[in-house]
């Protein structure tokens, strides 16, 4: 029999590009291999914004709106603020969209509307990391970079066998993913290892039977696909309370602030509300007959769950608030508000 530890890492690759040229999904931001165009740096980065923590299936109709919105770089770096942080609203993790606006603003102004095609430039960028600045600078300049994320960990994980908890096993797995990366189609490879991620090598019951890798994976030989990559135990999360009001003017305006652009969902459109804590004190912008609705808005943000109070008022036309101000039934759009906000009116319709 042959030995597979022996396959060396080009076959690994060139197996990988072979299932990816049959298999690949039908992306909107991709070129599908074997069609000789170079893709739009511009599209491959805001997917790659857009898919960080974020999935495929969730992306795909903000990418539609956003690129029929704004086509170009250029485009998104004159949109208004509200406007851009509106089309986000709902994908969450807001700094992205802060960022995304900064660096279509610096790419415009500063490298003449063409995103930079080396790794270290594009590092250099407002909101791209080192996961985004490979990405780009595979997928769409086509170099040879190493690609991590969750679906490459995974990959990684398997087919050596890696057993060392995650976050700590990361060094290992990006040398195992960096001696895999090609020069031929890196673009192509990096997206394939994604693709066998999401598509056959799944968190859960993972299709080792289908698996262009089954021969030179060792944790499918030994059985241990389906338990890596291992992972250390996470910290529970605590729980905040908060109070937040929804103040109807008689003519249908309703009450809604900006949020700081520092911290959580900073730059998002808000009902005023209080700290969010332990015991949140009363904060209403205005004196009013408050009425409690009688179920509370429960959210989960990264590192801790938020249970809302939502307080409801109609105010008179004249009515002076201490915070926020009247956004009339013609602008204010319920889609342009933050999972967590869109929720409260959710609540505030259904009661
Ligand atoms: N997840 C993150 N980036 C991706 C890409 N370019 N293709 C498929 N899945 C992805």
């Amino acid at each position: 029999m042959r030995d597979e530890e022996s396959i060396p890492a080009s076959s690994i690759a060139a197996t990988l590009l072979d299932w990816y040229d049959r298999h690949a999904r039908v992306l909107p931001w991709r070129i599908p291999p074997g069609d000789t165009r170079m893709p739009d740096p511009y599209r491959v980065w805001l997917s790659e914004v857009m898919l960080q923590q974020t999935t495929v299936a969730a992306v795909k109709d903000y990418f539609h709106r956003f690129t029929e919105r704004w086509p170009t770089v250029s485009d998104l770096a004159a949109a208004e603020d509200a406007a851009v942080m509106g089309e986000w609203a709902g994908l969450g993790y807001y700094a992205r969209a802060r960022n995304l606006l900064k660096c279509a603003r610096v790419v415009t102004d500063d490298h003449g509307g063409r995103f930079p095609d080396t790794h270290d430039a594009l590092l250099a960028l407002p909101g791209i990391g080192p996961y985004t600045a490979a990405a780009i600078s595979a997928i769409a300049f086509n170099r040879p970079e190493t690609v991590m994320d969750g679906n490459v960990e995974r990959v990684m994980a398997r087919l050596y066998d890696i057993h060392t908890p995650l976050p700590a096993a990361k060094p290992e797995l990006r040398a195992h993913a960096a001696a895999l990366t090609p020069d031929r189609r890196p673009g192509d490879y990096a997206q394939a290892v994604m693709d066998l991620g999401a598509t056959i090598c799944t968190p859960k019951s993972p299709a080792c039977g289908i698996c262009p890798l089954r021969a030179p994976c060792t944790a499918r030989r030994q059985g241990t696909a389906a338990l890596l990559p291992r992972k250390s135990p996470k910290k529970p999360k605590p729980t905040r309370q908060g109070i937040i009001y929804l103040v109807r003017r008689v003519d249908g305006a309703w009450l809604l602030e900006r949020r700081p652009d520092k911290g959580l969902l900073g730059g998002m459109l808000g009902w005023p509300g209080s700290e969010w804590g332990e015991a949140p004190t009363e904060a209403p912008p205005l004196d009013a007959e408050w009425t409690t609705l009688p179920a509370q808005v429960r959210h989960t943000f990264t590192h801790f769950h938020l249970v809302l109070t939502v307080r409801t008022a109609v105010v008179a036309a004249d009515a002076r608030p201490t915070t926020g101000s009247f956004l009339g039934i013609d602008a204010f759009r319920p889609s342009d508000l933050p999972t967590v906000m869109r929720k409260a009116f959710d609540l505030w319709r259904g009661a």
